[in-house]
């Protein structure tokens, strides 16, 4: 694989002796999003409140465009995007009515955004969490499948791999059709959006598939995104006047009314430079050919490298360290 250290040099001139490895944090920014920051600063000078044209007209459309295509989603409309993917989650939360029982599945792994915020839910008297522990690894599909088959839940969420390990949660497809049809499937996709390839295309009216700019996607922080199933009809209780933009202008019914795509689950006014910063990335990738699959491939063979100096030294701790990398597919594919 070619090299692409030329790509990060602002990063990488603030620290020349480092070997940044990322696997389970925060990749380095390549140049073009610094260029990508300045164009958002340039639309706003050029712009000035008329920037949400160029932001809503193009810039947006554009970034679902090259998401809905990263993932092989055949809805970009269904993309909407928040500040972090707490807020969203959040949101969908809110369009179950509080005095009514809520079951949800979820496991032990996932982020603090989700599990403070169920942990927090529970105290709602009629709120029900049933947590699958992930370790050990190799039995979690059979025992997954057992919680989904068994429950009766209104709510499945899960990572799609695992932040604290990097271990890929079981192939959507093992499970997902044993989930009854009214229950509203989550996947937190952020430890594996830009690092695993991802197919969505055919689940894409099934499940809300949520990431964020952050990891792997290399655009920093502040542009987090959720795919939403066409035709949701949920009213989140926590909703934003950009969730039914279109109509501001037009006389508001009794009711309050959403969009009839993904933004039905936007928020409000959010500063885009992120998003800005996401599209340099991903037009980048396009550019120069460089897909997920490529960047796995590659990872996957620095990892059988990583092993064999582990194996060549024969230390029995580190070794044992490593055992999990070694029977379980490391971000293997969704
Ligand atoms: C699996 C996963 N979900 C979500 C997040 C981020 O959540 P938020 O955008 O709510 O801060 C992270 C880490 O940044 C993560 O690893």
């Amino acid at each position: 694989m070619k090299c692409y250290q030329h790509a990060y040099q602002k990063f990488i001139s603030q620290h020349p002796d480092t070997l940044h490895c990322a696997p389970h944090s925060h990749h380095y920014w390549p140049d073009c999003t610094r260029e990508a920051q300045l164009a958002y600063w340039d639309d706003s000078a050029k712009g000035v409140d008329h920037k949400w044209d160029i932001i809503f007209g193009e810039r947006l459309p554009d970034v679902q465009r090259r998401l809905a295509a990263l993932l092989n989603h055949p809805h970009p409309e269904q993309f909407v995007f928040a500040s972090n993917t707490h807020e969203l989650l959040y949101r969908v939360f809110s369009s179950f009515a509080p005095d009514q029982p809520l079951r949800v599945l979820s496991t032990d792994s996932e982020f603090h955004s989700f599990s403070r915020q169920i942990k927090r839910l529970q105290e709602r008297p009629q709120f029900e969490l049933v947590t699958i522990p992930t370790e050990p690894f190799a039995s979690f599909p059979e025992r997954w499948l057992q919680a989904v088959t068994q429950g009766s839940f209104e709510v499945i969420f899960t990572s799609q791999v695992f932040y604290n390990s990097g271990v890929v949660a079981p192939p959507i497809d093992s499970w997902l059709p044993h989930v009854g049809a009214t229950t509203l499937v989550m996947i937190d996709g952020y430890h594996g959006c830009g690092a695993i390839p991802t197919d969505l295309s055919a689940i894409a009216d099934r499940i809300f598939y949520l990431a964020g700019g952050y990891k792997y996607l290399q655009a920093g922080e502040g542009c987090c995104f959720m795919a939403v199933p066409k035709d949701c009809t949920l009213r989140p209780e926590y909703t934003g006047w950009f969730a039914d933009f279109a109509n501001l202008a037009n006389p508001q019914q009794a009711q309050v009314a959403y969009a009839n795509d993904g933004m039905r689950f936007a928020g409000a006014t959010m500063d885009f430079s992120a998003l800005y910063r996401l599209q340099s990335v991903l037009h980048w990738w396009e550019r120069d050919g460089l897909t997920v699959a490529k960047m796995h491939a590659y990872v996957q063979q620095l990892q059988q490298a990583f092993l064999q100096v582990v194996d060549e030294l024969k230390h029995p701790q580190l070794r044992g360290n490593t055992y999990w990398l070694r029977i379980y597919p490391i971000m293997g594919t969704f």
